[in-house]
């Protein structure tokens, strides 16, 4: 299978697992990517089972008006039982690097709501040690300089990307050469520079479960404890 037939394949699973908790008035957090839009574009043949999703960025809220679902406000929304998201990698624990697409900052306030984040992914982004790929910060442009010099004290080289504004107005730092072998260290440690909106690291909040596409099928890994 290539790459997007293993998109497609756990946008598939994710949908199955949800589908039978879906309620009518389900509120299902949606994330952002190429991965994610697979999922939205299944979830458009169901559109009529729950009530409505919040968004992750503003290119996810676009898809998902797009297929006629409704999409809410997070502060309207009681609450969200699944937040479906790909990452840019993952190791055995569950704990993500993500922000590629430049959505990190919603992304990581939908999961913090959601009581289960669902992660999508195929093979390619299961690594052993987290930092392959390169961890992308949020931050406010004033604090561009500093932030890159704070990053240099803790071992990281940081790389400006070029042309890149959030939805929230801010810039991407990516962060590359990093040891995030203790990544929830690391995550509270750039947590603390002032100026940065929000790190790449889902390692206080990882994800629940992981749907992973091989070439033998998906397999479903529950985080420990879960
Ligand atoms: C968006 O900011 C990211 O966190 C994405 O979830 C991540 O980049 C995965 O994207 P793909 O599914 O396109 O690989």
């Amino acid at each position: 299978m290539n790459q997007d037939e293993l998109k497609q394949a756990v946008a598939q699973a994710a949908l199955d697992y949800i589908a039978p908790k879906l309620k009518s008035d389900s509120i299902i957090g949606v994330g952002t990517g190429s991965t994610a839009n697979f999922f939205i574009d299944l979830l458009a043949d169901r559109r009529t089972d729950f009530e409505g999703a919040v968004a992750s960025s503003d290119a996810t809220a676009e898809r998902l008006k797009g297929h006629g679902i409704p999409v809410y406000e997070l502060n309207s929304a009681s609450e969200i039982e699944f937040y479906v998201d790909g990452a840019d990698e993952t190791n055995a624990r569950l704990e993500l690097i993500k922000g590629g697409g430049a959505a990190l900052t919603r992304e990581k306030i939908v999961a913090a709501v959601a009581e289960t984040f669902i992660c999508i992914a195929d093979e390619s982004k299961m690594v052993d040690v987290l930092g392959r790929f390169p961890l992308p910060l949020e931050v406010i442009p004033m604090a561009r300089s500093y932030v890159g010099r704070e990053i240099v004290k803790l071992g990281g080289d940081p790389v400006y990307r070029e042309g890149v504004t959030t939805d929230n107005g801010n810039i991407i730092i990516d962060v590359h050469n990093m040891d995030l072998s203790r990544p929830i260290l690391v995550e509270e440690k750039i947590n603390q520079i002032v100026g940065v909106v929000t790190n790449g690291l889902f390692a206080r909040r990882p994800a629940d479960v992981l749907l992973l596409g091989t070439d033998k099928g998906v397999d479903t890994i529950h985080r420990a404890g879960i």
